[in-house]
């Protein structure tokens, strides 16, 4: 409950990047976290890395630690303070959570400011999209495309409708900003979204993505 209660006030301190009324459902946290716990065909074997973009409280964080493999990492990036302070001690005093607490990371900080290290394997997000600018979600697509490797997977949620329910209720700018948005997203699902999932136990329910980015072209090198 205490993860609930600070959902809720964050949704209503800071709309734009929470995004939600309510955290996600397990039905939803488990969704998102398919490929943690099926894995990458081609995964080598060690361990995974794997991001996770926006946790919020943890409900996914939850699923997807539940799915580790002895090996695996986990960094997760929240903007959040009270957010990351509830994750923090969560992590502390949990038991499930605790026990992989020395393979596990938060970033305080936007994930568009993230720094390249090695590349992640997965990457989890909870962002809310279609809060954002159309310029904002596409340099965000781009930013997960170079966290990930080549054939490494995203996976991500949005609420089923809501651009269309947006739109009709909406003046110009809005509608162009939500154009904007199902562009950028149509652009890299239509090119490599490999399963879509809908997800009804949800308030509201949801539609998850999962994306596979190809490798990306080597530059020629001059002899
Ligand atoms: C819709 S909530 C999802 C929370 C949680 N994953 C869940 O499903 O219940 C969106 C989360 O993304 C975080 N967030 C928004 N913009 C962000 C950004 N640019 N970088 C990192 N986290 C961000 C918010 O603070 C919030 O925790």
């Amino acid at each position: 409950m205490p993860g609930y209660r600070t959902f809720f006030r964050e949704f209503r301190r800071h709309f734009h990047t929470t995004g939600a009324v309510l955290p996600s459902s397990r039905f939803l946290a488990s969704a998102l976290a398919r490929y943690v716990r099926r894995g990458v065909e081609d995964d080598v074997s060690g361990g995974r890395r794997i991001l996770e973009v926006g946790p919020g409280t943890g409900s996914v964080t939850d699923r997807i630690v539940a799915a580790l493999r002895p090996d695996d990492r986990l960094d997760l990036v929240e903007v959040n303070d009270e957010f990351v302070a509830l994750l923090r001690g969560r992590f502390e005093t949990e038991a499930p959570l605790q026990a992989v607490a020395d393979r596990v990371r938060i970033f305080h900080q936007r994930v568009e400011e993230m720094q390249q290290e090695e590349p992640y394997d997965l990457v989890v997000s909870g962002l809310p999209l279609n809060n954002f600018s159309a310029e904002a979600v596409e340099q965000i697509l781009d930013v997960f495309a170079e966290l990930l490797r080549a054939g490494g997977r995203l996976s991500f949620f949005e609420y089923i409708g809501i651009r269309a329910m947006r739109t009709l209720v909406s003046g110009k700018a809005e509608r162009q900003r939500l154009r904007g948005i199902g562009a950028a997203l149509g652009s890299v699902l239509s090119r490599h979204e490999i399963r879509r999932q809908a997800v009804w136990m949800n308030v509201p329910p949801a539609w998850v993505h999962h994306v596979e980015f190809p490798p990306r072209p080597t530059r020629g090198v001059a002899p």
